[in-house]
């Protein structure tokens, strides 16, 4: 193990605190997830400087559902609008498209411009996954289905058959905004992740909050159990 510097391949973000930015900032709650989208931009413009193979963001969960009626409409339309204006530059910049969780399930034009998306992007070098109608729950209970017909049930067999079976295992799991929880992202794929949280409300990230903690995680020395 030593003291080499670890390179992260893959991480993950749980996108929190659009709500109280925009609350902060007197503005409704839908300019808070705009501003949300711009700093998602900025990230994925800031991919190949990373040096990351798959950054992953959780942009709407199993339980968001629950939210109004209003704030969905508003999240659903910022997701058309955002795979309209950004695809030419995903494609631009060999950014491969990747979507996890139940996707099948929103609205069908949205499933329509999302396939369109994948296959004009399946070329690209670096995966940005985004997580839609997502719950880790769901998604190991759906691979462990899966496992199970195809034959026996191991780490391995039920693995594979995750939604992120064929991406670079999790080197590291960022939240903003303060909370430290999970909320039902990536509960499998999390067993040797390492964990940054900030207290920057998710509109106010930059690539630079990146940078910093992919700088804390290659000082990290991982032991996965070991000695
Ligand atoms: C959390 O803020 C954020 C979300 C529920 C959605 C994240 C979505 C985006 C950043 C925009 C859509 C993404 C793409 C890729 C188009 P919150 O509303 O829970 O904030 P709060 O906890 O402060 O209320």
């Amino acid at each position: 193990m030593g003291s080499e510097p670890t390179k992260a391949r893959h991480v993950a973000i749980i996108m929190d605190g659009n709500g109280r930015w925009a609350k902060r900032h007197h503005v409704p709650r839908a300019m808070g997830h705009q501003r949300g989208v711009e700093a998602v931009r900025r990230l994925v413009r800031a991919l190949e400087a990373t040096g990351l193979e798959c950054l992953t963001l959780y942009a709407f969960s199993s339980e968001n559902w629950n939210r109004s009626e209003e704030e969905i409409g508003d999240l659903m339309n910022l997701m058309r609008r955002f795979i309209k204006s950004d695809l030419p530059e995903f494609v631009a910049n060999d950014v491969k498209l990747k979507i996890i969780g139940d996707w099948k399930g929103l609205a069908a034009d949205i499933v329509a411009m999302l396939e369109d998306a994948l296959a004009q992007t399946a070329k690209g070098k670096r995966t940005l996954a985004v997580a839609l109608n997502y719950g880790s729950q769901q998604e190991i209970a759906r691979a462990a289905a899966k496992a199970a017909e195809e034959g026996e049930v191991t780490v391995e067999s039920l693995a594979a058959n995750l939604d992120t079976a064929d991406l670079p295992p999790l080197d590291l799991l960022i939240r903003t905004s303060g909370e430290q929880r999970l909320s039902n992202f990536l509960l499998w794929q999390a067993a040797y992740a390492e964990f940054w949280f900030t207290d920057v409300l998710w509109p106010d990230f930059t690539p630079e909050h990146l940078g910093e903690a992919l700088d804390q995680f290659a000082r990290r020395e991982r032991r996965y159990g070991g000695r």
